[in-house]
Order: C-alpha cells, then sequence, then structure tokens
C-alpha cells in the first residue's frame, strides 16, 4: 500500500470522517471502528434531520438527497473506499453503510410518500369543481314567438292528421297567381304592390302569399289532400305598426269527395277554438278571392282581446275555385276542396296584444323572452 493517505482534520465531523474512512481506520486501528460508527451515525441523524425539518417539498427532498448519497454525499464517498479497506474492516464497515443507506432510503421514500398524497390532496381542492357555484353564464337565445305561434298553428292540423308543406319563397308568377285564376290584369299583380325579381322576362317574384303551395302541392302529392304551409311572404309595404313587407302566413288546403262548406266551416272553428279557447267562434262574410269560389273573410270571436271580446279580422278562405282543380288535372265534379290563409303576425297581436308590428322584426331578445320559450 503506496498510496499516501490524506489528512484529516482534527475534530473530524462526521461527514470528514466518511470521507476518509480509510485514512482513519489505518491509522488508528483501536478507536477508528468507533470514530466511523459514530460519524455513520451522526452523518445518518443529520440526513433524519434535514428529512424531516427541510424536506417542504420535492425539491428540497431532492436536495437532501443529493447532499447524502449524490456523488459527493458522505455516504457516496464511504461507499467509494470500500474496496480499498483492510479485510478486517471491509464486513463491520459494509454493515454499517447498508444499516445507514437503508434507513436513509426508507425515510426518504416515506417522505416521499407523504409529499405526495399531500399534493393529491391539494389538487382535490384546488381543482375541486363546485357544480353549485352560480357562473356567469351567457345568455341563450329565445325562440322567436312568430316561429312558436306557427309552430303551434301547425300542431293543430298535424293532430287532424293534415301533412305540413312547403314552397319557395322566390315563386314564379305562374304559381302565385296564373295557376290561382288570377287574370293577367289582375292590381296585385302591379309593380307597386308585389316585389318582381329582374329580369321580368323570368317572371319570378317573391311570393306575396302562401297560396302557391296550393297548387305546388297538387301537383305533387295524391288526393285526397290535406295540407297546412306556413311560411314567408312579401310585399311592397312600408313597415310601420300594422305593416311590414316580410310577414308570414299559414294556408289550409283540403281537397276530397264532397268537402263542403261546412266541413270549411268547422275545421276553422276547431282552429280557432285551439287558438283562443272554447269560448271563441268564428263568422264568415262574402269576399272575394280568384282562387276560392265562394270565397269569404274570415272572422274570429276572440273572448280574451284586450280591451274586451270582439270580432277580429282573421284570415280568408273558400271552396276551391274549380279552375284550379282543373289546372292541377284534377275533375271538379269528383274533387271538391276548402282552402284558408291567415296572417301569422296579425295572429300574435292580438292573441298576445302586441301593438306594434315592429316589435316582431327589430330582434330584441327582450321582445321574444316575455313569450318564453314555450313549443
Ligand atoms: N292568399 C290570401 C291573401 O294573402 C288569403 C287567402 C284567401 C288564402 C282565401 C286562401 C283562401 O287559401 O282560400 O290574402
Amino acid at each position: 500500500m503506496t498510496n499516501s493517505l490524506p489528512e484529516v482534520p482534527e475534530n473530524p465531523t462526521g461527514f470528514q470522517v466518511l470521507a476518509n474512512i480509510r485514512t482513519i481506520l489505518e491509522q488508528d486501528p483501536e478507536t477508528g471502528l468507533k470514530t466511523v460508527q459514530q460519524a455513520f451515525a451522526s452523518e445518518l441523524e443529520r440526513a433524519l434531520a434535514a428529512i424531516s425539518g427541510q424536506a417542504n417539498d420535492f425539491e428540497a427532498l431532492k436536495r437532501i438527497r443529493l447532499e447524502f448519497i449524490g456523488d459527493k454525499g458522505g455516504f457516496t464517498l464511504a461507499n467509494k473506499q470500500m474496496r480499498d479497506l483492510a479485510k478486517e474492516h471491509k464486513a463491520e464497515v459494509g454493515k454499517l453503510m447498508g444499516q445507514a443507506r437503508g434507513r436513509l432510503a426508507k425515510a426518504l421514500e416515506t417522505r416521499n410518500a407523504e409529499l405526495e398524497e399531500e399534493r393529491a390532496a391539494r389538487i382535490l381542492v384546488e381543482e375541486a369543481v363546485d357544480v353549485t357555484a352560480h357562473t356567469p353564464r351567457r345568455r341563450v337565445g329565445g325562440r322567436h314567438p312568430i316561429n312558436v305561434l306557427q309552430e303551434q298553428m301547425c300542431d293543430i292540423f298535424v293532430g287532424m292528421g293534415w301533412e305540413v308543406a312547403d314552397g319557395p319563397e322566390l315563386e314564379s308568377e305562374w304559381y302565385n297567381f296564373d295557376s290561382l285564376n288570377f287574370p293577367p290584369d289582375h292590381p296585385a299583380r302591379e309593380l307597386q304592390d308585389t316585389f318582381f325579381v329582374e329580369p321580368v322576362s323570368s317572371h319570378l317574384m317573391l311570393r306575396t302569399h302562401t297560396s302557391p303551395v296550393q297548387m305546388r302541392s297538387l301537383l305533387t302529392r295524391d288526393v285526397p289532400l290535406y295540407i297546412v304551409c306556413p311560411g314567408k311572404v312579401y310585399r311592397t309595404d312600408e313597415l310601420d305598426a300594422t305593416h311590414t313587407p316580410v310577414f308570414h302566413q299559414i294556408e289550409g288546403l283540403a281537397v276530397d269527395k264532397s268537402l263542403t262548406m261546412a266541413d270549411l266551416k268547422g275545421t276553422l272553428e276547431h282552429m280557432a277554438r285551439a287558438m283562443f279557447g272554447d269560448d271563441a267562434k268564428i263568422r264568415l262574410r262574402p269576399n272575394f278571392f280568384p282562387f276560392t269560389e265562394p270565397s269569404a273573410e274570415l272572422d274570429v270571436w276572440h273572448p280574451d282581446a284586450k280591451g274586451g271580446p270582439r270580432w277580429i279580422e282573421w284570415g280568408g278562405c273558400g271552396m276551391v275555385n274549380p279552375n284550379v282543380l282543373r289546372a292541377a288535372g284534377l275533375d271538379p265534379d269528383v274533387y271538391s276542396g276548402f282552402a284558408f290563409g291567415m296572417g301569422i303576425e296579425r295572429t300574435l297581436m292580438f292573441r298576445n296584444g302586441v301593438q306594434d308590428m315592429r316589435d316582431m322584426i327589430e330582434g330584441d331578445i327582450r321582445f321574444s323572452q316575455q313569450f318564453k320559450m314555450e313549443i
């Protein structure tokens, strides 16, 4: 053994002893072992104290682990000298080393488990979701009362086995006027009443009523036929409290064998009661429409009208004109039909006491919310 031994400081600390085990044991084999034993004990104690006193988080625990069993830790330095120890010391020191490191490893592991448990508990608290908490919510929209009412009106008929039909808003003049028996010089065809679409030769226009769906349905469906058709219609009116250039109508058409005006009246009465309550009733006043004969103006008795019960003009109706049936390829001697049409905005106005048509158009959510989301 020619290795020169490093100097050991006087009154060495436990760490210094562990760093110099070989020197100490060689210099004084008698007391050296005791010194080494004490050094293992005191270094272990220091490590355990650090773990219980300073290891408040994973970072701190890692620092302590490195300090004692990292590359420059006392226990590591001691370990490195093992193979150079005299035989008679190897087993003793090995045992001391094993015990000390075993206890240290256990303490590190225990503390680590504690920290993990703390972290889990903290996450549970910090990330807990309070399902009862009041959170700022984005306001949801409300369905527009016109759409809601439109559906309610359709439902009355669906409940009787009728079908819901639809047709385009951009309509051909033929469906909107000609097929419905409007003569070529009818005033409704005037530019000041109707939005025609350029070029004029296209004969396209924005439908002025839902009645063209009568002919569309007759040409695409079989008889007997019972349909309602809700939808937007267009007229060149200025917007004011009682007019709007875009509004909604609901159209009804029934074609079957031997339908009479009594069927029309019964159907409309049922609809009136469903809309305005059991005390509602209807009356028909003679009128003229090119596509019905006879034609009538439909009034409804509204028992709960704002300002007291009264008659209200609701729409038009009549028995389908034989010319319309003929245009659809049906024999008017075999088939008959009735039809009706009313404005949905008007219905909402006197059913719910809405005074100004513009409220229905401006899209103010507060208006819709007054009607709730009734479906
Ligand atoms: N289309 C007519 C209008 O807009 C309303 C109407 C009247 C519809 C009589 C009909 C009907 O189905 O038979 O003024």
